[in-house]
C-alpha cells in the first residue's frame, strides 16, 4: 500500500471516472465517515489516506446524523450498533464500500447494498478463538454459578456459620455432560475443541450438515432433548430469527443450561425468562440480547440463574485491534477497487 498517498477519487462527472477507478487528474481524497474511532495502528493512519470524519460518540450516531454524514461519503466504517438500511443507502449515492468492525452483519441490509453495487466488508476469522473463549467462560460461569457465588460473598453472606456448607452453591459438572452446539461454523468448531478438552460428549447441528471430528450430528429437536448444555453459534438471518422459541425451549432437557454469544434475536427472551423462573432450565448465560443495551424492564434481569454480560464476545485487546485493522483494510481495498480481504457480497462488485 502506498502509505502516504491519499486515495484519489474522481469527481463523478469527470470523463473516464467510474466505480472502483482511480482518477489521474483532479482527484480528491476519498471521503470516509467512521461511526467510531477504532483502536490500532491502521485506524490511526487512516486519516493520512482519506478525508476522514469520525463521530465522537458517546454511543452510535442518531439515524439522521448518520444519514447526513454519509450522504457525500465514498466509504463508511461502522459498528454493529449502526442500522445500515435501504433508506440510508438510497441517501448516499457515492457510497462504494461499507466496512463493519464485526463478523455479524445483521445490522446491514446486504440485499440493498448489493443492488447498489456497494461492497460490504466484515471481520471473520480474527475473533473466532476469543469468542469461543467467552462462550466457554459463560458455560463455566453458569454451570458453577460463579456470578451468584460472587454476589453472595460481596453481600457479606459468607459468615462464620456458613464457612463451608455441604450444599452451598452447588452447580453442574462440565466434564461428562453433553454439550449441544448449534452452528458448526468457525466459532462453533472452536467451542467444540474446547469442549472435547473438558471431556464433554458433543452433539452438533447447523443449517448445512457438516461432519466435524468429535461431534455427533443430531437434528435440532434431538440435540435439544439430549444436551445438558446448549450453545448458540449461528448468524442471525431471517431464517434463524427466533430459532429457539417457547416450543424449542420447552423441548430442552429439564435442568439444561443455555448459552448465547451469537445474537439475541435467535432466542425468545420472554419464553427463556419463563423457563428460568419455572426451573425448567437450570440456567442461562447470555452475551447478546434482542435489544441492546438490555432494557431495564427485561424479565431476564429478575432471574438470578441468568448470567448476563454486555456483548463482550470479541472483547480482548488483541482481538479488537485485529478487527480494527481488518476493518480498515477492507475499507481501503474497496475504495481502491481491489477485492476486499473479507467481503460478504462479492457479487456486488463482480
Ligand atoms: C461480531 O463481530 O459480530 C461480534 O458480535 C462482536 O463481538
Amino acid at each position: 500500500m502506498a502509505g502516504s498517498i491519499p486515495l484519489g477519487v474522481a469527481p463523478p462527472s469527470s470523463p473516464g471516472s467510474g466505480r472502483g477507478r482511480r482518477a489521474c487528474v483532479a482527484a480528491r481524497p476519498a471521503d470516509v465517515y467512521a461511526t467510531r474511532a477504532l483502536p490500532g495502528a491502521a485506524f490511526a493512519r487512516l486519516g493520512e489516506r482519506v478525508a476522514l470524519r469520525v463521530w465522537p460518540g458517546p454511543g452510535p450516531p442518531p439515524a439522521e446524523t448518520l444519514r447526513e454524514a454519509t450522504r457525500q461519503a465514498d466509504g463508511l466504517l461502522c459498528l454493529l450498533t449502526d442500522r445500515i438500511n435501504a433508506e440510508l443507502l438510497t441517501a448516499c449515492p457515492r457510497l462504494r464500500v461499507i466496512s463493519s468492525c464485526s463478523v455479524g452483519l445483521d445490522h446491514v441490509d446486504l440485499v440493498a447494498a448489493t443492488q447498489r453495487g456497494i461492497a460490504v466488508g466484515h471481520t471473520p476469522g480474527v475473533l473466532t478463538e476469543t469468542t469461543a473463549d467467552l462462550a466457554f467462560a459463560l458455560l463455566l460461569a453458569a454451570a458453577r454459578r460463579i456470578p451468584e457465588a460472587e454476589r453472595f460473598l460481596r453481600a457479606g453472606s459468607w459468615t462464620p456459620e456458613r464457612a463451608w456448607e455441604p450444599d452451598l452453591l452447588l452447580g453442574r459438572d462440565l466434564h461428562g455432560a453433553t454439550l449441544g452446539v448449534i452452528g458448526l461454523g468457525a466459532i462453533g468448531q472452536a467451542v467444540v475443541r474446547r469442549a472435547l478438552g473438558f471431556g464433554m460428549p458433543v452433539l452438533g447441528w447447523s443449517r448445512t450438515r457438516r461432519e466435524i471430528a468429535g461431534v455427533a450430528w443430531r437434528e435440532l429437536p434431538a440435540l435439544l432433548a439430549e444436551s445438558d448444555f446448549v450453545t448458540l453459534h449461528v448468524a442471525l438471518t431471517p431464517e434463524t430469527r427466533g430459532l429457539l422459541g417457547a416450543a424449542q425451549l420447552a423441548a430442552m432437557k429439564p435442568g439444561a443450561i443455555l448459552v448465547n454469544s451469537a445474537r439475541g434475536g435467535l432466542v425468545d427472551e420472554d419464553a427463556l425468562a419463563d423457563a428460568l423462573r419455572t426451573g425448567h432450565l437450570a440456567g442461562a448465560a447470555l452475551d447478546v440480547f434482542a435489544t441492546e443495551p438490555l432494557p431495564r424492564a427485561s424479565p431476564l434481569l429478575d432471574c438470578d440463574n441468568a448470567v448476563l454480560v454486555p456483548h463482550i464476545g470479541s472483547a480482548s485487546v488483541a482481538t479488537r485491534t485485529k478487527m480494527a485493522d481488518l476493518c480498515v483494510e477492507n475499507l481501503l481495498a474497496g475504495l481502491e477497487g481491489r477485492p476486499l480481504p473479507h467481503c460478504a457480497n462479492p457479487e456486488a462488485v463482480a
